[in-house]
């Protein structure tokens, strides 16, 4: 049905919302829309909003002037109910197809900006009428009658503010003027510190301050270094990689201080900014950073309040409780003044910052149902979170969020501001942190040596958690009796017995070979507090679930669990593991260990359709089971740390482990487990092969992989059994597999390395979007002589990684084609492209656009072109080759008999080059397009490149967009060649 008929079908629906409870409200609001939208002009505003007629005369007065206006004013009034109207009044109501607003230019006079953005302003300037009306005043362009005829008490405040954008637009130009400026200076982002103190009474500083001095405790040490105080924060931090992917898709590197900054917004009207990484990557490490920062005023000083919230503890707390009482209640209490404070939070929502660390272990899945926006009203927990998220509670409060990438899904995506990636410590972030660790620089050095030598190890290092363990274990690691760590198993391993040796050595010295064995009876209560807490996403526990679960004040000593002395919800004493990563592999121990559970704790490990909780833990943790969250969406949130334990007990199964368990537990049984977790991967593969679609005529047959397929490869390789890995990918048949926006660092790459370097068949890898760095790089080399294509654009890659890629790469009969877009490479990763083009003369495509090459590096690259005589795809696009660069590579290229296609565009490449690039094209039988957009070629240039295809019939395309051509030039140069394209 069309809009037009809609409005008269359903037009006593129409006339009853609208009019609902008596408020103009709505109504005044589809006008706001309808006249920023233009499908209103100013009279027609005027004849509708008559104040003396009753409401609904004035509603039925707008239904017709809008059907009056035909078809698309229909359905713009349609699509501006539906932006007005509550959910709940909209049941019933049709709004058609629904249409777009057109975003328009902006206008050129301040009476039209003013008219444009009346549906914001109503609201920006509900809580600044006074400051308006005084500028106003004084600049002369109100009355005191003017100011008084807005002001009538029986308005609004939102009528307020538009009788006086009314009035502004009555008197004119200036007045309009006036306004804009005024609001420009009271744009919140930029609060002048000047008019903050004004506002601030002495209570609201004193709130401040007392919530800086606890927000300042909370976050000098980090949990991991036992808070002991060996390292406090400052010590030990060490930036990681941040990074945030904007609109265009390029990637930029962030600051500490850019978190919350403007770079990298996707949506200005959402608050909420999400900080995602892998587990161990240090986003909690991040936040807490950013609080103690704020918490001494070194950063986020626009900031007045900053509230502090972990998912963690907020499970704990069963209660109805409004805004204000979380913020209250949870983060720090005033001490006068409540509702002072309170008013002051939410009337300065710009100067107020909420963090919420690790929503993923949050037991409620984000849901986008429930609408509470009442700050005072009692709700569950999760509404109020939900609402706080998606900004229908305190909009305009900027939110910080962390989580794993897999636990936000796309009902939460809409509500993003911004998404900042952690991607772990950088090589020279390794370093750092190993330096700081270390106070001892010998012991340093040792440590940074033996992980150079162990790239393995290097890629592990590579997510925090697992630098931590790795530095803190050095002594066992560097004792070395049971190997260099390999997978995360060991790595985990070795954090076990750094602890029990850490507490043996104090009574009667070095561990045993049986160590696990010794202290097994610990490993397993721990394991099975752990495992139940995973299932229930309960990764708190009080004293009695320790009791219950066996554990004496002996068990506790040895460190795995920690105080968390800041639940302020409950009184009594909490624990955690240290990390959430470690309850992840006690989980696994006992899933491994464990003789007397049959197969059932695997299934659900491996198996998602199995994941269901156990009946023990709903025994053991009954506190942490709200019964309103059992459903399955509830259980999206801990797959991560679920898919995590799977891998642990890939690893602890392996062959290598078999001597430290052969005591711990029948080889039976582990035999038994190990098959069935064989099988359960090999199965998973199996499905993920199924899932290929055939082939589309005339394209590669291609998969793109789902996340849990990387799991699955991961899983693999903590089994460190080659058969596995065989049969994993024997019947994978595929030409291209591609892994792009997968979070693949170097620790995926070793895995993906291990596993597909079996493959039967060559295939082109695309690992574009992710962070696989130059130890990424090093780690796929087991894999590269089945890679006939490697594509890994925007993967943070140097020289050093290319250099060690293409030591490798030069040797490998497959490898015909790179794509190294957006890195970071430079002229001194050209030589070894040089050097690959003249030994490979089976290369078939090189690119490398948005990199940092130079006319130098053009040079080193035409000396290799000049020797190969297989390059069909050179792509350059976007680095800095000029003239110089363009005149080397066009001489070199001259006599390529199989040169298809070069890319050019963006290199400063000015007339000269294109006259240099004429001769190739006079010379070239193959060469079919020649990009040349956004340089600065002249007509000069051009004429000598119509010259040169007066000779060459084989070139089809060359673009010239944007070079230095006037429009008539343009015009007369491509009618005397049409190949040109301007
Ligand atoms: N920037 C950093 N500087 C120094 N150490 C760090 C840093 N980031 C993380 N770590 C170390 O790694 C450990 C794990 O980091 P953190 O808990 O912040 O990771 P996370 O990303 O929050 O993990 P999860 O996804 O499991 O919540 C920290 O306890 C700390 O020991
Ligand atoms: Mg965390």
């Amino acid at each position: 049905m069309s809009a037009h008929q809609l409005i008269i079908t359903q037009r006593a629906e129409l006339l009853t919302v609208l009019c609902g409870g008596g408020s103009a409200e709505p109504l005044e609001c589809v006008l706001d829309l309808l006249l920023a939208w233009e499908v209103l002009v100013w009279e027609d505003y005027l004849n509708i909003r008559v104040a003396e007629k009753p409401l609904c005369s004035n509603i039925r007065q707008l239904l017709d002037v809008v059907h009056d206006k035909g078809e698309d004013a229909c359905s713009l009034f349609l699509a501006a109910i539906n932006q007005v109207l509550p959910e709940e009044q909209k049941a019933g109501l049709c709004f058609g197809k629904g249409c777009a607003v057109v975003g328009k230019n902006r206008p050129d006079t301040a009476t039209l900006m003013l008219l444009v953005d009346r549906p914001v302003l109503v609201t920006k300037l509900r809580d600044n009428i006074d400051g308006a009306l005084n500028v106003l005043l004084t600049t002369g362009c109100f009355t005191i009658q003017d100011c008084d005829g807005v002001q009538l008490p029986v308005y609004t405040p939102s009528q307020q503010v538009r009788r006086l954008l009314d009035q502004v637009k009555f008197k004119g130009e200036t007045a309009a003027k006036t306004l804009l400026q005024y609001l420009e200076q009271t744009e919140p982002s930029k609060p002048k510190p000047e008019d903050k103190e004004n506002h601030l009474s002495a209570d609201c500083l004193l709130y401040q301050k007392k919530l800086r001095s606890s927000v300042a405790a909370q976050s000098l040490f980090l949990s991991t270094y036992g808070g002991a105080g060996r390292f406090s924060l400052d010590d030990i931090y060490t930036d990681g990689l941040l990074e945030v992917v904007d609109g265009s898709g390029e990637t930029t590197t962030l600051g500490l201080e850019d978190m919350v900054g403007p770079i990298g917004t996707l949506n200005e009207d959402a608050d909420t900014i999400l900080l995602s990484g892998e587990a161990g990557s240090g986003k909690s490490t991040l936040l807490q950073r950013l609080h103690l920062l704020w918490a001494r005023e070194a950063l986020l000083t626009n900031t007045f309040l900053l509230f502090p919230f972990s998912c963690r503890k907020l499970n704990a707390e069963h209660r109805e409780l409004s805004l204000k009482e979380l913020l209250f209640l949870h983060c720090c209490w005033p001490d006068r003044s409540q509702d002072e404070v309170f008013q002051f939070i939410l009337d300065h929502p710009h100067m107020v910052l909420f963090t919420f660390d690790g929503l993923d272990e949050f037991k409620h899945g984000f849901r986008d149902e429930e609408r509470h926006c009442c700050p005072t009203k009692p709700v569950p927990i999760p509404v109020l979170l939900f609402n706080l998220l998606q900004g229908t509670l305190m909009k305009g409060i900027l939110k910080v969020v962390t989580s794993r990438p897999q636990a936000v899904g796309p009902s939460l995506k809409r509500y993003l501001r911004k998404e900042v990636h952690l991607n772990g410590f950088s090589p020279s972030g390794i370093n750092c942190f190993v330096k700081k660790h270390h106070s001892d620089p010998a012991m340093a050095r040792r440590v940074i040596d033996s992980l150079q030598v162990n790239t393995v190890l290097l890629g592990l290092c590579h997510i925090p958690v697992f630098c931590w363990i790795v530095t803190k274990c050095h002594q066992e690691l560097l004792g070395g009796q049971d190997g260099i760590p390999q997978t995360i198993t060991d790595v985990y391993l070795l954090a076990l017995q750094h602890f029990f040796q850490r507490k043996s050595s104090l009574s009667q010295g070095a561990l045993g070979k049986a160590w696990l064995e010794e202290h097994l009876d610990t490993v397993l209560k721990l394991g099975q507090l752990a495992l139940e807490g995973l299932e229930a996403s309960c990764y708190v526990f009080s004293g009695n679930e320790l009791q219950r679960n066996g554990l004496t004040e002996q068990d506790v000593s040895m460190g795995f669990l920690i105080y968390c002395n800041d639940l302020s919800v409950t009184d009594c004493k909490h624990y955690e593991f240290l990390h959430i990563t470690l309850q992840c592999f006690f989980a696994a121990l006992y899933v491994v260990l464990n003789c007397n559970n049959n197969c059932s704790a695997i299934s659900r490990l491996f198996q998602p359709q199995h994941r269901q909780l156990s009946g023990l833990s709903q025994r053991c943790l009954g506190h942490c089971i709200d019964p309103s969250v059992e459903e399955a969406e509830s259980h999206v949130a801990e797959t991560p740390n679920l898919q995590i334990t799977a891998q642990f007990v890939s690893g602890l199964l392996s062959q290598r482990h078999h001597s430290l368990l052969l005591d711990c537990c029948p080889t039976a049984v582990r035999e038994r487990k190990f098959k069935q977790v064989a099988k359960s991967l090999s199965k998973g593969m199996q499905r993920h092969f199924k899932s290929i679609p055939r082939p589309v005529k005339g394209e590669k047959k291609s998969m793109h992989a789902m996340p849990s397929f990387v799991w699955l490869i991961k899983c693999i390789y903590e089994m460190q059994d080659k058969s596995i890995a065989q049969d994993a990918v024997a019947k994978l048949d595929v030409e291209h597999l591609k892994l792009t926006y997968c979070s693949i660092g170097p620790v995926e790459c070793t895995a993906l390395a291990y596993v597909l370097q079996h493959l039967r068949n060559p295939v082109g890898l695309q690992l574009d979007n992710n962070s696989v760095g130059d130890v990424g790089v090093e780690q796929l080399l087991p894999c590269l002589h089945i890679c006939h294509s490697l594509y890994l654009r925007n993967n943070n890659i140097s020289d050093e990684g290319i250099r060690k890629l293409l030591e490798k790469g030069v040797k490998c009969e497959s490898f015909q084609k790179i794509a190294l877009f957006n890195n970071k490479l430079t002229d001194a990763c050209t030589q070894h492209f040089a050097c690959l083009l003249k030994t490979k003369q089976n290369f078939l495509a090189l690119r490398l656009g948005n990199n940092n090459i130079t006319s130098q590096g053009a040079e080193q690259l035409a000396e290799g072109l000049s020797y190969n005589q297989s390059l069909q795809f050179l792509g350059l696009w976007g680095n800095k080759i000029g003239d110089r660069g363009a005149e080397a590579l066009a001489n070199a290229l001259k006599n390529s008999t199989t040169l298809i296609w070069l890319s050019l565009v963006d290199n400063g490449v000015g007339s000269a080059g294109a006259c240099a690039l004429a001769k190739l094209i006079s010379q070239s039988k193959t060469l079919d397009e020649l990009w040349l957009n956004k340089n600065c070629i002249s007509r000069d240039g051009v004429e000598c490149l119509i010259e040169a295809l007066k000779m060459n019939s084989s070139v089809r395309e060359v673009w010239l967009r944007g070079n230095n051509l006037s429009p008539e030039e343009e015009v007369e140069l491509s009618k005397q060649e049409s190949r040109l394209i301007f």
